[in-house]
């Protein structure tokens, strides 16, 4: 599966927002990555379906990567839907029915992913996993873009892709947390195909080099 970039806004200048996000989608990004937090389900208060939907009319039409941080999470899903979601993520700690959160996602017209904290087993992924279309690995706790990637998280990658190949099915295998130039290789190697990176793009000079740095890692340990 190609190997797709995807900036976390979290990190974005949220002043001029849609400006920002199209200087990171001409740098070579591939995906807007959307993080969605209620002050609830984690200590921070981020973005929400509104602001999606100022980024589609702003003109964007890459695919953008909701990681709803949220709960209770099924109130909100219709609402990013209507507003250009393409993939909604949960956390399965955050959804009473799991299997139905994903169907309503699924119903709604957009591509379902279940995410897993650092300390969430992976055993949800047994009764679920057809039904996905991507499964997000937390390498920090979430709520905060710029902290450290927890080593432990590729363990668990490994884990997953080999949950997914077995499981014959084409679903995306993103990793979120800490992601930077110097360790995006070891996480490619680990299985993720799809990689968040908020500080480590937002925060450089330069957002095509960093991007192209990222890239080439990401192809010198997968080839
Ligand atoms: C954390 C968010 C992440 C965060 C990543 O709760 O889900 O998407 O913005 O930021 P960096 O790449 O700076 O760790
Ligand atoms: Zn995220």
């Amino acid at each position: 599966m190609e190997a797709l970039i995807a900036p976390s806004i979290l990190s974005a200048d949220f002043a001029r927002l849609g400006d920002d996000v199209n200087a990171v989608l001409d740098a070579g990004a591939d995906v807007v990555h959307f993080d969605v937090m209620d002050n609830h389900f984690v200590p921070n208060l981020t973005i929400g379906p509104l602001i999606c939907e100022a980024l589609r009319d702003h003109g964007i039409t890459a695919p953008i990567d909701v990681h709803l941080m949220v709960d209770p999470v099924d109130r909100i899903i219709p609402d990013f839907a209507k507003a250009g979601a393409s993939y909604i993520t949960f956390h399965p700690e955050a959804s009473r029915h799991v299997h139905r959160t994903i169907s309503l996602i699924r119903e709604h017209g957009c591509k379902p992913g279940l995410v897993f904290n650092p300390a969430t087993p992976l055993t949800w992924l047994e009764h679920v996993i057809w039904e996905l279309d991507m499964v997000l690995i937390m390498s920090v706790n979430p709520g905060f873009g710029g902290q450290e990637f927890i080593e432990s998280s590729l363990a668990k990658l490994r884990q997953a892709r080999e949950m997914i190949d077995d499981s014959g099915h084409e679903i995306r295998l993103e990793i979120d947390g800490g992601v930077k130039v110097s360790n995006i290789g070891e996480i490619a190697a680990a299985g993720a195909d799809t990689f968040v990176a908020g500080s480590a793009i937002f925060g450089s000079d330069n957002y095509a080099v960093t991007i192209a740095e990222l890239k080439s890692e990401i192809t010198a340990a997968v080839s």
